[in-house]
């Protein structure tokens, strides 16, 4: 599977407008970074004082993947996920760290059963794609 394209819609509307656009793929994405900002071992991870650009690059990615505007891209180019992860320790624990965080987030956005479902089956797919190391988390 690639995480970087979305599934082609055929016709009728896309899943990205089917569960409320950008406001609700963003607030997905704020409330994963709130659990984000506790989490001892995802947390130095992520750029502290960018933020904001992590919200923006998450939620134009996802709106992009699930047929929302294509800015993303525009902005960043290929997603080439897997090698843009490559700085990172991508270890079981902290795929199951930033499932635990998505899993929270997507379930207080209360989106009908089938489209949690949906969204949730890919993050999972793409999160056990995403491991690019099965060493223990450095811890200093
Ligand atoms: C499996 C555990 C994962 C970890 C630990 C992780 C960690 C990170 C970190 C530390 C960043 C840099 C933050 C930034 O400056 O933007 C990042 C970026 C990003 N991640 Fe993940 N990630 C994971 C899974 C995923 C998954 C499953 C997706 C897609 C569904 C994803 C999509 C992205 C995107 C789009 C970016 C921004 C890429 C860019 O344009 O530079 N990540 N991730």
């Amino acid at each position: 599977m690639s995480v970087g394209a979305g599934p082609t819609q055929a016709e009728g509307q896309s899943f990205f407008d089917a569960i409320g656009g950008h406001e609700t793929f963003e607030a997905i994405v704020r409330r994963f970074y709130e659990g984000v900002k506790d989490d001892d071992i995802l947390a130095p991870m992520y750029p502290e004082h960018d933020m904001d650009g992590a919200v923006w690059r998450l939620t134009a990615f996802l709106e992009q993947y699930w047929g929302g505007p294509t800015t993303y891209s525009e902005q960043r180019g290929h997603p080439r996920l897997r090698m843009r992860h490559q700085p990172f320790h991508v270890n079981p624990e902290a795929r199951d760290r930033w499932l635990l965080h998505m899993r929270a987030a997507v379930s207080e956005a209360n989106l009908a059963p089938l489209h949690s479902a949906t969204l949730l089956d890919y993050l999972e797919r793409a999160a056990h794609s995403m491991v690019n190391t099965f060493e223990e988390t450095p811890r200093g």
